[in-house]
C-alpha cells in the first residue's frame, strides 16, 4: 500500500474548508497532518479537527517546529501567499496555492526560481485549468485546429454585499496594513474566466499568453468598497488578439454568466456556465462538442497535486500559467476608478444580506460584449 501524502492546510476558515471537507470526507490517498490558521476559533468551528486529532497551529513556523509535510495547501489571503509559498518550498514541501498567486511579477519570478532551486512544484488553485474539457480545447488551439486567435470576450459577475465585505479585513481593499491586496472582482472572485482565456492562449500547455496594453473603465458603486467593484476591460495580448472582460459585484443576479466567445481565424468557440459547457465550430461547419468529455473531479486541482507528489510531475497550472493575469491585475489597478452616479445604485435586502445593484448593468455589459465595445464607446457612462 502507498504511504499517504502528508498535507498541511494553511487558512481553513473561508474557502479552505472545501479542502478540509475533501481531505477528511474522501479517501484521496492523503493524510491531513496539520492546519495553520491565525484564528484559533477554527478549532471549534470545524469539530472534525478534534475528532481526527488534527493539530491546529497559529502559523507555518509553529507547524514546521513540530512536524513536516509533503504538500502544503495555501488558502490564506493573497497578501500572505508569497512568503508562505517560499517558506514551504525552502522546507522541501510541494505547494498548491490558491489564486491569485501574487500581485507582482517579481514575486512570481522569485517563487518560480525557488521551485527550480528546490525541485518542488508550485501549482495554483485555478480549477478551470484542470478540467479535461478546457485542456482538450487548449490542445486543439495549440494544434492549430482553430487557427490564430482574433478576439475574445467574456462576462461574469457574482453579486456580493455587506456580508461578503464584512467577512475579513481585506475584502474590497486596495491595501491592508500597508500591504497591497488589490481585491476586486477582476483580481479575485471573478478572476477565473479571464485567467482561463490567457491560459488558453498560452504557447504551451503550462503557459499563459501575456498582456501588452489596456483600455479600461473601472467603477465603484458600493461606497464601503475602497477598490473598484465594476470593470470593463480590453487587454491587448502578445497573441495580437484582444481580450474583453466585463465583471461586477453590484448586480441584481446572484451569478451572472459566464458567457464567453473566442473568435479564431478558422472557427469560433462559445461557452456558458461556471462549469463551462464549451462548443467549438469550424468555418467548414464541423462542430467540436467538448461537453461530451468527462471534465474530471470537482477537486481535480487537489487530486493532481497529490498525484504530483507521488510522480514528481508538476501539475499543469503553475506560475507560468498565471503571468498574464498577474500583469493584467497590476495594469488595471493603475487606472482611475470612477464613482457610479448614486441615482443608478439601488439598495436591495435579501436572505439576511444587503446589496447595492447598478441599474441594468448586466444588460449593458452583455450588449457591450456582443459589440466588442467598452461602455463609453456605446455612449454609456456610469459615472
Ligand atoms: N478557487 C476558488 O474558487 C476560490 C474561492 C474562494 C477563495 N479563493 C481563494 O482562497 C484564498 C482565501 O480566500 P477566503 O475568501 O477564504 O479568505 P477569508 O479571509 O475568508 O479566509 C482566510 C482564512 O485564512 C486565515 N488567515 C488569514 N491570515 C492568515 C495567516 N497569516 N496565516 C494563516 N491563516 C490566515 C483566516 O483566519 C481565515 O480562516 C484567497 O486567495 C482567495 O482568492 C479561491
Amino acid at each position: 500500500m502507498l504511504k499517504p501524502v502528508r498535507i498541511v492546510l494553511v487558512g481553513v476558515g473561508g474557502y479552505g474548508h472545501i479542502y478540509l471537507d475533501a481531505l477528511t470526507g474522501r479517501n484521496l490517498g492523503a493524510a491531513l497532518v496539520g492546519v495553520c490558521d491565525v484564528n484559533p476559533a477554527v478549532a471549534e468551528k470545524f469539530p472534525v479537527l478534534a475528532e481526527r486529532k488534527i493539530p491546529v497551529y497559529p502559523n507555518l513556523e509553529a507547524f514546521f517546529a513540530a512536524d513536516t509535510a509533503d504538500l502544503a495547501i495555501i488558502v490564506s489571503p493573497v497578501h500572505f501567499h508569497t512568503e508562505m509559498v517560499l517558506t514551504c518550498l525552502r522546507r522541501g514541501v510541494h505547494v498548491l496555492c490558491e489564486k491569485p498567486l501574487c500581485l507582482t511579477l517579481d514575486e512570481a519570478h522569485r517563487m518560480e526560481e525557488a521551485t527550480r532551486e528546490t525541485g518542488k512544484f508550485l501549482s495554483l488553485g485555478y480549477q478551470l485549468n484542470y478540467r479535461k474539457d478546457v485542456l482538450a480545447l487548449k490542445r486543439d488551439i495549440l494544434a492549430g485546429r482553430y487557427g490564430a486567435p482574433k478576439r475574445l470576450a467574456v462576462y461574469h459577475g457574482f453579486r456580493r454585499g455587506a456580508n461578503y465585505y464584512a467577512r475579513n479585513n481585506w475584502a474590497g481593499r486596495i491595501t491592508v496594513n500597508g500591504r497591497e491586496v488589490f481585491d476586486s472582482p477582476f483580481t479575485n472572485a471573478c478572476a477565473h474566466n479571464f485567467q482561463m482565456l490567457t491560459f488558453l492562449l498560452g504557447d504551451a500547455m503550462d503557459t499563459s499568453c501575456d498582456v501588452t496594453g489596456l483600455e479600461a473603465e473601472l467603477y465603484r458603486a458600493n461606497p464601503q468598497v475602497e477598490n473598484y467593484d465594476i470593470a470593463a476591460l480590453r487587454f491587448q495580448t502578445d497573441r495580437n488578439a484582444p481580450i474583453l472582460y466585463y465583471t461586477a459585484h453590484p448586480i441584481r443576479t446572484a451569478c451572472w454568466g459566464p458567457v464567453g466567445v473566442l473568435e479564431f481565424e478558422k472557427g469560433i468557440v462559445r461557452y456558458v456556465n461556471e462549469r463551462p459547457a464549451i462548443r467549438g465550430e469550424l468555418a467548414d461547419g464541423t462542430v467540436i462538442d467538448y461537453t461530451q468529455l468527462d471534465p474530471g473531479d470537482g477537486m481535480q486541482k487537489l487530486l493532481d497535486a497529490i498525484d504530483g507528489v507521488r510522480t514528481g510531475k508538476a501539475p499543469v497550472c503553475g506560475v507560468k500559467a498565471d503571468i498574464g493575469h498577474i500583469r493584467a491585475v497590476r495594469m488595471a489597478q493603475e487606472q482611475p476608478i470612477v464613482p457610479v452616479r448614486p441615482e443608478l445604485c439601488q439598495p436591495m435586502a435579501l436572505d439576511g444580506d444587503r446589496f447595492l445593484c447598478v441599474e441594468n448593468l448586466e444588460e449593458t455589459f452583455a450588449a457591450c460584449a456582443q459589440q466588442w465595445k467598452l461602455p463609453r464607446e456605446m455612449g454609456i457612462s456610469l459615472g
